[in-house]
């Protein structure tokens, strides 16, 4: 990482609790990081909103307005270049990037998934993880790979999966641990602690277990 202060740009389609936290850890310290845009691929992401109240630069990359993948991820990308970001963080961001993209970025280009990967890539992470009967379930921030959910990870962490939990109860106590996972491994790479090197995480240039850090409380 640069001697600068890392300029991070955020991208998200929705809800946007997880830019929250990247938010709250710059105020709090905890993130030595510079949030100097958010895009949005969706008009109404409240995401935006969360995003304004904190004065941050916010875009709308409608793919809507697109012809196709690619036309769509050009311009994304032209938009955070025009940022010279750093770091890239997808927070919820809802579209699949092209290998193009994904090389462009490669190496400054962060995921959360809602799963202990390389469990359930992909959609409806809670209920599958309840279907199963595992006992275990939990996050997983990765480097973006041309494969979907399926880049080296950083960092995870466990919640347990409880009697009765739906769905709902069981997003909920994942989504608190991805609130300090995402931000915790945005300001190892910020700190200049990681790096993606021969398809492998180091951090202070150890490799990391295939699973990634393992989080604790
Ligand atoms: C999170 O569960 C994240 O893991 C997934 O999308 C959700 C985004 O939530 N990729 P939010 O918009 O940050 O609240």
């Amino acid at each position: 990482m640069p001697a600068h202060t890392c300029k991070v740009v955020i991208l998200l389609s929705g809800s946007g609790s997880n830019l929250q936290a990247f938010i709250d850890a710059v105020a709090n310290g905890g993130l030595n990081a510079s949030i100097v845009a958010v895009i949005s691929n969706k008009p109404a992401a409240y995401g935006l909103e969360r995003a304004q109240k904190a004065g941050i630069k916010t875009e709308l990359v409608d793919h809507k307005q697109f012809a196709d993948r690619e036309s769509f991820d050009h311009t994304l990308a032209e938009r955070i270049e025009a940022y010279q970001a750093d770091l890239v963080i997808l927070a919820g961001f809802m579209r699949i990037l092209t290998p193009g993209f994904v090389s462009q970025f490669k190496g400054r280009l962060l995921n959360i998934h809602p799963s202990l990967l390389p469990k359930y890539p992909g959609l409806h992470t809670h209920q599958r993880a309840i279907d199963a009967g595992d006992s275990l379930h939990g996050a997983t921030v990765h480097f973006v790979t041309e494969e979907l959910d399926g880049g080296p990870a950083i960092i995870q962490a466990q919640v347990p999966i409880i009697k009765n939990d739906t769905e709902d109860s069981l997003a909920a106590r994942v989504l608190k641990q991805e609130h300090k996972i995402y931000p915790l491994a945005a300001s190892w790479f910020a700190k200049g602690q990681l790096e993606l090197k021969n398809e492998k995480v180091l951090l202070d240039e150890q490799s990391l277990p295939a699973q990634g850090f393992q989080f604790t409380d």
